[in-house]
């Protein structure tokens, strides 16, 4: 077997392209991932993503950033504007955690701390045991916490879950209810169309497990990334910490800027399906590892200019570029959750009062509205459980709204 890297951004989106390559980064993973849809190819894949899709629609996303974000983050950051201080790794989860849960289909009755609390223990073990290729410990007692965990989430959360949508989709089925009383969540929808994909009791649990973990974890990660690089921007630029305070569209350009620079895995791997010639004329055998370097394409001087290392929301963009790069994936397995974390696009005629920014941007503007700041004497950690360049804990200092300063 021999391993072939791809790591220039023209490359690299035409590799992830190529339908005769299948996902293969979370193999060691299988313990939760395997047959989810980010692993599946082809026919297979198409027919659940088809499926899943209807709860992304862009009037969704919408809805979601403008009721329930707000009232999800409200309730979540006040035990922290109250104490003063944060984790902000923390904090990101409990938020986007809320936020993904609802995507999935998970009830949380009581949505009291402590129950968040038991869903975000059990939703870290399973982004281990996602990202398990990458892991720093030992794998197999990854694995065991892992089957623990899906046990727990199985009692705790999955099943009272599973048993409220099957009462109310056989209200549904028998004219009791209309269709929107019924939740718009995956597992809605994969209950709905049992008959169209074929998903074990375990698979589906699974499934939306793996929501519950891409969802947050990359969300939580990419808004820590995202603070740091805008306040550290901010302090050896004040000219823009001004306007940032201010303009939202500028601050969504921001943290674009930073998710360029900080893909949620730094690389993607794919197995050819059958002998290929990959972009440049390299022959892949299907024994063979193809590594598409993300974090390498997204920082391609070519395109992204001498500079392109370095934050700057500044930087001129070549036209049909998006400004993340190759962090939200390309091909089909693009992200599901982009639109909704990242936003849309501004145009020239966008209005910023109306503008979709995504629930990344929106955290980070929460979090500068309470004036937060990394704490002084309690420096960030990087995680070392992974290889993977993310932080291990964040503290920060912020305020509740009513006292700040006029
Ligand atoms: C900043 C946050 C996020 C980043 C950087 C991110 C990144 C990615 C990337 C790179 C892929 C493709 C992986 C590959 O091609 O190998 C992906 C797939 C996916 N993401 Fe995200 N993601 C984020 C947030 C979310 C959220 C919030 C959700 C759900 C609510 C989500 C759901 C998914 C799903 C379901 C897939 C699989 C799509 C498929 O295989 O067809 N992601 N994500």
């Amino acid at each position: 077997m021999k391993t072939i890297t791809i790591s220039g951004f023209e490359a690299s989106s035409e590799t992830l392209a190529d339908k005769q390559l299948a996902q293969s980064l979370y193999d060691e993973g299988a313990v939760i991932m395997a047959d989810v849809l980010l692993v599946l190819h082809g026919a297979a894949h198409r027919a659940r993503r088809g499926l899943e899709l209807r709860v992304f629609r862009r009037d969704f996303s919408r809805y979601y950033e403008q009721v329930v974000f707000p009232a999800t983050l409200a309730q979540t950051i006040a035990p922290y504007e109250q104490q003063g201080h944060a984790d902000l790794m923390e904090l990101g989860y409990a938020v986007t955690l809320n936020l993904t849960a609802d995507f999935a289909g998970i009830d949380r009755p009581r949505r009291d701390a402590d129950e968040t609390e038991s869903l975000r223990r059990v939703v870290m073990v399973f982004s281990e045991g996602a990202t398990l290729v990458h892991s720093t410990r030992d794998r197999n007692a990854v694995r065991e916490e892992v089957r623990a965990a899906l046990a727990e989430f199985d009692t705790l959360f999955y099943q009272p879950s599973l048993a409220r949508r099957r009462v109310l989709l056989a209200r549904f089925a028998a004219r009791e209810i209309g269709e929107n009383e019924l939740p718009r969540d995956v597992l809605t929808v994969l209950l709905q169309n049992e008959d169209r994909v074929e998903l074990s009791p375990d698979l589906m649990m699974r499934e939306i497990a793996f929501y519950l973990q891409a969802g947050s974890h990359s969300t939580a990660n990419a808004t820590t990334h995202a603070f740091h690089d805008v306040t550290s921007w901010c302090a050896a630029h004040p000219a823009d910490a001004a306007r940032i305070a201010t303009d939202r569209l500028f601050l969504q350009r921001c943290v674009h800027e930073s998710l360029r620079l900080h893909p949620a895995s730094p690389v993607a791997w794919r197995r050819p399906v059958c002998p290929v010639s990959l972009v440049g004329g390299e022959q892949a055998e299907s024994s063979d590892r193809v590594v598409v370097d993300l974090a390498a394409a997204n920082r391609d001087t070519s395109v992204f200019g001498p500079d392109a290392g370095d934050f700057n929301p500044h930087r001129g963009l070549p036209e049909g570029i998006a400004p993340w790069g190759l962090t939200f994936g390309v091909g089909v397995h693009t992200c599901l959750g982009r639109d909704l974390d990242g936003g849309l696009l501004p145009r020239a005629n966008t209005d910023p009062a109306t503008h979709q920014y995504g629930i990344v941007p929106l955290l980070v503007a929460a979090l500068l509205d309470r004036q937060a700041r990394p704490d002084p004497l309690k420096p960030a950690l990087r995680a070392d459980h992974t290889e993977r360049p993310n932080w291990g804990s964040y503290p920060i200092l912020l305020q509740a709204p009513s006292a700040r300063c006029a």
